[in-house]
């Protein structure tokens, strides 16, 4: 890890929880690199869909309800 990775380390606090049957919440302000590049920056609470249903992925966006996700 380079000088500017052990920094953030070192600021940031970020927890990750699973939630049964549902997103996975990860808690801090994270910057999240989206897969055409573009970036967003997420404070408090942030939740990433593990069921794959979501319309807005990489987010939650509720539809794991619907789909009755078990994981
Ligand atoms: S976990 Fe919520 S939509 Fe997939």
């Amino acid at each position: 890890m380079n000088d500017e990775g052990d920094k953030n380390a070192e600021t940031l606090d970020t927890k990750v929880e699973v939630r049964e049957n549902g997103p996975l919440l990860v808690y801090g302000t994270l910057q999240v690199t989206l897969k055409d590049g573009s970036q967003e920056v997420k404070n408090k609470t942030t939740a990433f869909c593990r069921c794959g249903a979501s319309s807005n992925k990489p987010f939650c966006d509720g539809t794991h309800v619907k789909q009755n996700f078990v994981g």
